[in-house]
């Protein structure tokens, strides 16, 4: 972990020297690991998605930004917006911290249109003279000229009673005219829930009570809550903090899943529903939020990264990127997850093939490269392990592989290129039983997103692969057939 005091942590971008932003730039700059397509900050450390909305014809989204360094210091939101959910014009600062109720940070929040703006929730943080946490649940308010102008005082000062201060991540939704809030929490048994509040007018804000789950002993603390419906279901999405892994379950540092029922109960906070489901089985995925666009889509953007792990970029002064944008649907008690139609905007230069291969591992001519869509069907495969390996060089590959005989998928990142969070392992599994294996991924210079079989689960990870590492090669112990499309992503 870097070391950076808090005072180097807790300053604003205005405190920094002039020759520590260009040192930095510099840094960054020189980083040969900065992705092409994918969000990622200017300089800093990038975090949780914020505030993703539809408003003034385009898509708006704030990230979790703190400029100085690739470590969790003074939050800011920064500011994106787009028309297609993949050109993204960069707006700089959207919230800037320093107000006395989010004195030491601008956390995550959401946004939702109302009278021809957009309303900004978030929460403020502040640290007293003990360094005692005071949370603030705060307004701000965005007007078409991207002007924001924070509220003058929080829409909700106090903790509401049973709970600890590890109170925030407001996401605000409207059902029946009305508006809601779910704010993420940890009650004074250190086990996280979720509490909720309603408003009739987004300033006056009124306590409801706890979200009644069944998960009554789910980690300490559930990060960044959502709550949306489909097909007359309810959905919760929410980061839980301090599940023991279990099989290949929970490996990572920090989950975040979804649970699937009747429609939240707005009266009573009762919320009836099935098991747990991670989101995303991959190494690198966390604090997702969505939010409903004019075509009625559900589109889902998570940060790719995780909280207290250090990066290979962090030398470079930079940390994280989001995910690509993924439409949510349902299947019986399962989301399925899509890459979101637009991003075929970003293919060129298309190859394909078609082959059957037997005991081998093979490459074929055009097939390679560094940035890139590649989608493939595997089929006619009765046992033994097949898959595939990108970003290959001699010494470097990340393989994806399928064991057909234990119904298992796996990604390695064992020889991906720069190593880190080792203690974490270098593999993650996945449950698939299939004829027929399709994989949709989506490669960028230091990420690998792979949807399975149509967006029944999806593998999310950073890797850091030398830039020679281009190679893609198919194996199979036994015998398969291969059909696959490959698509270059903004390559010369
Ligand atoms: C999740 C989180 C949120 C918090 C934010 C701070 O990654 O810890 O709970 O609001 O990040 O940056």
């Amino acid at each position: 972990m870097i070391e950076w005091s808090r005072e180097k942590r807790y300053r604003k971008i205005e405190e920094a020297k002039k020759e520590e932003i260009f040192e930095l730039n510099k840094k960054v700059k020189e980083c040969p690991f900065r992705q092409m397509y994918h969000i990622q900050p200017p300089t800093g450390l990038l975090n949780d998605p914020n505030g993703f909305s539809f408003y003034n014809g385009k898509y708006q989204l704030f990230y979790q930004w703190f400029p100085l360094g690739p470590v969790h210091g003074l939050k800011y939101w920064y500011h994106t917006s787009s028309t297609d959910l993949v050109n993204w014009e960069n707006h700089g600062i959207g919230i800037e911290p320093g107000d006395w109720f989010d004195s030491h940070g601008a956390f995550s929040g959401s946004g939702i249109v109302d009278n021809d703006k957009l309303y900004l929730f978030y929460t403020g943080n502040t640290r007293d003279e003990n360094w005692n946490r005071v949370p603030y649940q705060c307004l701000a308010i965005m007007d078409k000229e991207n002007n924001i102008v924070k509220h003058k005082e929080p829409i909700i000062s106090t903790i509401p009673e049973g709970y600890t201060d590890h109170f925030r991540d407001p996401k605000v939704f409207k059902v029946n005219g009305e508006f809601y809030l779910v704010v993420g929490i940890q009650n004074n048994e250190f086990k996280g829930r979720i509490v909720y509040y309603k408003s009739k007018d987004l300033i006056n804000w009124e306590y409801r009570g706890e979200v009644k789950t069944s998960l009554d002993n789910f980690g300490f603390m559930w990060e960044c809550p959502d709550y949306l419906e489909l097909d007359n279901k309810g959905v919760i999405i929410f980061s839980p903090q301090g599940l023991d892994k279990e099989g290949d379950k929970y490996a990572n540092i920090y989950q975040s899943g979804y649970i699937v029922g009747e429609k939240l109960d707005l009266n009573t906070g009762e919320f009836n529903h099935g098991e747990f489901v991670e989101l995303d089985n991959g190494f690198d995925f966390y604090a997702p939020q969505t939010t409903e666009d004019p075509d009625g889509r559900r589109i889902l953007i998570g940060w790719m990264g995780l909280p207290e792990i250090d990066y290979p970029t962090d030398k470079n002064g930079w940390a994280h990127c989001l995910t690509l944008p993924r439409e949510l649907k349902l299947n019986k008690d399962r989301l399925i997850q899509t890459p979101i139609k637009e991003l075929e905007k970003l293919r060129s230069n298309h190859r394909s093939l078609n082959e059957k291969i037997e005991a081998t591992e093979k490459s074929f001519d055009e097939f390679h490269g560094e940035q890139y869509e590649l989608n493939c069907e595997i089929k006619d495969f009765e046992s033994g392990k097949l898959g595939l390996k990108l970003r290959v060089s001699e010494n470097e590959e990340t393989v994806i592989s399928y064991d057909i005989d234990n119904n298992k998928l796996t990604i390695d990142r064992s020889k991906s290129g720069e190593e880190f969070a080792l203690e974490w392992g270098t593999t993650r599994s996945v449950d698939i039983t299939c004829k027929t294996l399709k994989l949709r991924i989506f490669v960028d210079t230091s990420s690998i997103e792979v949807f399975i079989n149509d967006g029944e689960k999806v593998l999310t990870s950073r890797i850091f692969p030398s830039k020679e590492s281009r190679g893609i090669k198919f194996f199979a112990t036994k015998k398969c057939s291969i059909s696959a499309d490959i698509w270059s992503i903004n390559e010369k």
